[in-house]
């Protein structure tokens, strides 16, 4: 009987508890970090919200680059079910600030003092009209190599630090039956590739002037001509299996000896350290060649205006997490990203990571850190989308520079 009567007793106790919860913290979090790197990441976030009470709803939609997800964000805030919080970027920031979606984060920004511990450049991309509407949770630098040291060595190559030493290179990696760039075929990555060569051989104000400024005779000017003959000539340099193929899965053939380069932001140095590798010994990074600079891309987190007060208290949650100095390193560690902080601690950094953080420092006071237009930093969705048509469709065809500039300038003139 007593244990009976126990039981009715601990069930009741149960019951209690169970209808008078404490004040609920809820999260719904629409992101596309799916792959090891961002999956190991995006995991620690979840970890710190469910420690600090809240409860995490995943809702990850799989795409390197996030354009699935920028369609499904669009579908869902139509139908007017917006996610609690999206991992969202740059100008889609201040779209979506515009039409009134987003929640104001003042009152979170003024405690947690980011005005102090955000850089400028962060700053600008995450307020609208100097009202904060999202929170950045880190940098990645999209202007990188990552190598296989062992297959340059076969070679006897260096890493080479201008587009003839890296034609050069490959040509020889080829002739010894290497493959010298394992490429992921998706319009995104192809325009990964372009940035970084555009950056390279027109430096960072012809950068500016084709990618931001969108000035018709920088997108026609023998400079761009010379891009798209450089990127004919790497579309020479990948394996057949290309197209399609996501991104870290190229990663994974450079780690495995199939390839010796890639060319590829620094979240591919999460792959690297979600399988062990360490830089400098497994793996080397070094900056895409040709001109210096740093071209930059921002992860951020925005929350939409949704109803329930868990939902409310969820946000404000998440919000006053992801800046806090003990996330943004671990976050930071596992993304291959540097801190979106100004005042994080480098030396529990890699030597890539550490190069990054010394080469932004550098880029700001030289005036060649420039927006990744690839990842969404430097000009809405429209323009962007004309590039990677072009780009890709000049990378999958035979189609000439003269021409490509010549589309380029149409159809970005048809997307303003
Ligand atoms: C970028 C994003 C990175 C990384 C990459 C591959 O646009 O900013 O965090 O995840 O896509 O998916």
């Amino acid at each position: 009987m007593n244990m009976l009567k126990g039981t009715l007793f601990a069930s009741a106790a149960l019951g209690l508890a169970a209808a008078t919860p404490a004040a609920a913290q809820t999260a719904e979090v629409l992101h596309y970090w799916t792959s090891g790197g961002e999956a190991a990441a995006v995991a620690s976030l979840r970890e710190a919200f469910e420690a600090a009470g809240g409860t995490w709803i995943d809702s990850p939609i799989a795409g390197g680059g996030g354009d699935a997800q920028a369609t499904v964000l669009r579908s869902r805030v139509l139908a007017g079910d917006p996610p609690t919080a999206v991992q969202i970027k740059g100008p889609n920031i201040q779209d979506w600030a515009e039409a009134g979606s987003l929640a104001n984060l003042d009152e979170v920004a003024a405690q947690e003092h980011w005005d102090d511990i955000l850089p400028p450049l962060l700053r600008d991309i995450v307020t609208y009209e100097d009202h904060y509407v999202a929170v950045p949770v880190n940098i990645h630098r999209v202007n990188w190599m990552w190598i296989n040291p062992e297959l340059l060595a076969q070679v006897d190559a260096e890493v080479p630090t201008t587009w003839e030493e890296f034609n050069e290179v490959a040509t020889r990696l080829q002739d010894a039956g290497i493959t010298p760039l394992a490429h992921g075929g998706q319009p995104w990555q192809d325009a990964t590739v372009f940035e970084t060569v555009v950056l390279g051989i027109g430096g960072p104000d012809f950068y500016r002037a084709a990618l931001v400024d969108l000035d018709p005779d920088a997108l026609t000017s023998d400079t761009m001509i010379e891009v798209f003959d450089q990127m004919r000539t790497l579309r020479g340099f990948v394996d057949d299996n290309f197209p399609g193929r996501d991104w870290n899965l190229a990663t994974r053939m450079v780690m495995n000896g199939e390839a010796a380069f890639q060319i590829m932001g620094d979240w591919a140095k999460g792959e690297f350290a979600a399988a062990g590798l360490e830089p400098g010994t497994d793996y080397v990074c070094a900056p895409t060649p040709g001109a210096s600079g740093y071209i930059l891309n921002s992860d951020s987190f925005a929350f939409f205006n949704v109803e329930g007060e868990d939902r409310i208290a969820g946000q404000n949650l998440l919000a006053s997490l992801i800046l806090g100095p003990e996330f943004q390193e671990t976050f930071n560690l596992l993304k291959g990203s540097i801190p979106a902080r100004n005042d994080i601690d480098m030396s529990g950094f890699d030597a890539c990571a550490q190069q990054s953080a010394e080469d932004l420092a550098a880029a700001v006071a030289d005036d060649s850190l420039v927006p990744s237009m690839a990842h969404e930093i430097a000009i809405p969705r429209a323009p962007r989308g004309a590039f990677l048509d072009v780009v890709t469709e000049h990378f999958n065809s035979d189609m000439s520079s003269e021409e490509a500039v010549e589309r380029l300038l149409e159809e970005v003139e048809l997307a303003q």
